[in-house]
């Protein structure tokens, strides 16, 4: 495979990440790519460090005909002067957010059914809404409710578990191709302690993971992604199975790990040889052959800590999540001390709330606790490293997303945070500043200041509805 890397990927992961432009890229020099193309103004604000904000007030972003950021420009760049200016006023125009782990099928349930902890909360509340899901009506109008949400909250691009069915996963799949965002998607394997009406063999994980991928060959954002569901839901066939398929076809994995101490006992008990949890995926391919993603780690330390850092696991950090199901508090700091990649999760509907700033705001609250119980030693994320999870460090498992460094896909939001800025009315001398505005908009913004969404450069209009 050619193409431009991500800062750690091996090659042979690379054709995980659809990215058309990438044969394009190889053949034409810059000079050709600066021409064309359109450009953007408005606040320009993102982290290609996590340390700060880059911020260029009243900036261009150019953006070539395949969607890629050629730069950023504080002044109309030479040379550019034939291009169409798209002028957004006095906007921010950021990043948009990446979603690296959540549960479409568990949309109904979303803000509910937050009384138990992880093992009961599954077998009593989400596994009874997963079931529906055979349904390809019922699937419909939920998958298409929440398409358009994660549209609303600015979440261009997601990695998504589906449930065991094949056709419903694939409508989902086409679903989230129509609305010209990205993202994987998985068949749920599962067929260990869960209901009969909600468990598959290994044979039809498998033979649907491969449905899935032939399903979306011709979609240009949206792939599929091996996903056993948990190890205590799996059998050891299984796993054994879903790990040869994922290094067999090079495809990514999703599951969960280490998300609740009732769990880890379970595994520790299911897998009394293996030293960590993560050693049981790992033992079976699933942990970092190919790119992986690891939802919660809330218990993740020593050996599974060094594990996932030698393997580069995607730790997801959910702390919506974590809260609401009463999980835990993953060690980010640590994690991020350790070199890990790490990502944001919503996980709907173990996490209540689908927008990614919310998670955001929620990832620094929860670090502030740890900085609290550490008196000090683990010190807290800052705005900057939040907004850095949300966008470029998630983004990176989709391949150049998440900031606007030249060659990265323009995924894009536009937000209107005026009706936020009401004390900007000179009463206090000053006006905010562009980082302040940022600031306030995580912490007091919602999808109705989103006015324009980007995916590989098209802009993003509401995905329809299905008529009930
Ligand atoms: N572990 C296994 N399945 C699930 C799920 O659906 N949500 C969460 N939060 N954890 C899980
Ligand atoms: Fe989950």
């Amino acid at each position: 495979m050619t193409g431009t890397r991500s800062h750690w990927l091996p090659d042979r992961w690379i054709n995980h990440a659809k990215r058309p432009g990438v044969a394009y890229r190889a053949q034409i020099n810059h000079n050709e790519m600066m021409q064309g193309g359109r450009l953007y103004r408005a606040n320009v604000l993102h982290t290609p460090r996590p340390d700060r904000f880059e911020i260029v007030e009243r900036g261009y972003v150019h953006v070539d005909a395949q969607g890629y950021v050629t730069g950023v420009y504080g002044e109309l760049p030479a040379g550019l002067g034939e291009c169409e200016v798209e002028d957004f006023g006095d906007t921010l125009l950021i990043p948009a957010m990446n979603d690296l782990h959540v549960h479409a099928p568990q949309y109904r349930n979303q803000g509910m059914a937050m009384d138990l902890e992880l093992l009961p909360w599954l077998s009593t509340y989400t596994f009874p809404e997963e079931a529906r899901y055979s349904d390809r009506r019922y699937a419909e109008v939920m998958y298409r409710r929440f398409v358009r949400d994660l549209w609303r909250h600015g979440t261009m691009r997601a990695s998504i578990f589906a449930t065991i069915h094949k056709e419903t996963a694939e409508l989902l799949a086409t679903i989230l191709d129509e609305a010209g965002m990205g993202g994987l998607i998985g068949v749920v394997g599962m067929d260990t302690g869960c209901p009969d009406n909600l468990r598959n063999s290994t044979e039809e994980v498998v033979n649907d993971t491969l449905s899935l991928i032939d399903h979306t060959s011709g979609m240009p954002l949206v792939s599929a992604i091996v996903t056993p569901r948990f190890v205590p839901s799996c059998s050891c066939h299984m796993l054994t199975e879903l790990g040869k398929t994922a290094q067999r076809y090079r495809i990514p994995v999703q599951s969960h790990l280490s998300e609740n101490q009732g769990e880890v006992a379970l595994v520790r008990k299911l897998f009394p040889d293996s030293s960590c949890y993560g050693a049981v995926y790992d033992r079976f391919g699933l942990f970092g052959q190919t790119p992986t993603l690891m939802a919660h780690c809330c218990y993740t330390d020593g050996e599974e800590l060094e594990l996932m850092k030698k393997n580069h696991v995607f730790v997801v950090h959910c702390p919506i999540s974590n809260c609401d199901l009463g999980s835990g508090i993953a060690p980010i700091r640590r994690f991020l001390d350790a070199g890990l990649p790490v990502a944001l999760g919503s996980d709907m509907a173990g996490g209540h709330d689908l927008s990614l700033f919310r998670v955001m705001q929620s990832a620094i609250q929860m670090s502030k606790l740890l900085y609290a119980r550490t008196e000090g030693e683990w010190s807290f994320l800052s705005l900057s490293e939040a907004f850095h999870l949300a966008t470029k460090s998630g983004g990176a498992f989709f391949g150049k997303v998440g900031c606007f460094e030249p060659g990265y896909s323009f995924d894009a939001l536009v937000i209107d945070d005026s009706e936020l800025n009401r004390h900007d009315d000179g009463l206090a001398g000053s006006a905010y500043t562009v980082r302040q505005r940022m600031e306030r908009y995580i912490y007091l913004g919602d999808d109705r200041q989103i006015v324009h969404r980007f995916c590989q450069g098209r802009e993003i209009t509401e995905p329809r509805l299905s008529d009930l």
